[in-house]
């Protein structure tokens, strides 16, 4: 019970002190609770609003790549410099210890693996929102196939992760999978994030592309990148740097870290150019210094 006694009576009720703002640094996204706006503060830094997000799902449709055969080897220590740990939960749990500060996006779907030809026939759930509540997840990702034979399905995975999302203040990363037969254009970009984002999502990740300042214009949430394959380390700069130019509030990058000759250093250069505004000229001596102190 409280102690009566040691009270003092009010004295300073900040008369001359504004009520706190209401408004929200994440576009879009005012209308959540509190619960949700508190997890995307921790996958969003409020202060240049961008996220580094660490992307090593890739094992649940490829099974062990390049990179990816020891988690705990070469993920774990990277953890340090990036926002958000994306990954399923067989990976984060067997694999990166439970002591780490990121903010955590459970992939959710399960998806065809490299084995089917066509992953864009469909997908489901992988990971229910209780399980994301279990990992202490601030977010899922839902892969969606606008335009392919499983779109339906994925989208209507993508809609009950929306609806149980919003019960519980957990945000919906929706993920624009470009399958075989999809062509990586504008035109397609424009279309598959805005019906994402329209559906629900919370943010949206799909891939760079031309003109990408009116995929980012048309999206009303966020909108991060993914890496997609390896390239030389200063063109992975170039186009993380491009992207922020145009709008995008992060990358969601995996193969152009974790496939570097040295991943710690693109790491690191890759949050200059996302919290920053390095060039990518800027952050690519960032990581031949990294690159050089290791020997
Ligand atoms: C692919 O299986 C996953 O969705 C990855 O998280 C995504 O493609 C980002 O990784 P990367 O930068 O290697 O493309």
């Amino acid at each position: 019970m409280a102690d009566a006694i040691g009270n003092k009576a009010a004295h300073d009720y900040h008369l001359d002190v504004p009520a706190p703002e209401q408004g929200f640094f994440a576009k879009g996204l005012g209308h959540g609770d509190w619960g949700a706006k508190n997890r995307l503060s921790r996958l969003f830094n409020p202060k240049s609003g961008n996220t580094v997000m660490l992307a090593f799902d890739h094992g649940y449709i490829m099974g062990s790549t390049a990179g990816l055969e020891r988690i705990d080897v070469t993920i774990a220590p990277l953890c340090q410099y990036t926002d958000v740990l994306m990954g399923t939960r067989g990976a984060i749990r067997a694999c990166i210890p439970p002591t780490v500060h990121n903010a955590i996006c459970l992939r959710a779907t399960h998806d065809a693996s490299v084995l089917i030809d066509d992953m864009s026939t469909g997908n489901g759930l992988g990971a229910d929102m209780e399980a994301a509540i279990r990992m202490n997840a601030a977010a899922v990702a839902m892969q969606c196939f606008i335009g392919g034979a499983g779109e339906a399905q994925s989208l209507e995975t993508l809609c009950r992760a929306v609806d149980a999302g919003e019960r519980y203040g957990i945000p919906v990363l929706g993920v624009t999978a470009v399958g075989k037969e999809m062509a990586r254009t504008t035109e397609y970009f424009l279309l598959a994030t805005r019906i994402l984002a329209e559906l629900g999502a919370s943010f949206v990740k799909t891939y760079y592309c031309d003109h990408f300042e009116k995929v980012v214009s048309a999206c009303p949430v966020p909108i991060v990148i993914a890496g997609g394959k390896k390239l030389p380390e200063a063109e992975a700069l170039e186009m993380a740097y491009r992207a922020i130019s145009d709008g995008a509030r992060g990358v969601d990058m995996g193969r152009n870290i974790f496939q570097s000759e040295c991943p710690a250093g693109m790491a690191q250069a890759i949050a200059k150019v996302v919290h920053e505004g390095y060039t990518a000229a800027q952050a690519y001596e960032v990581y031949q210094e990294v690159l050089h102190s290791q020997g």
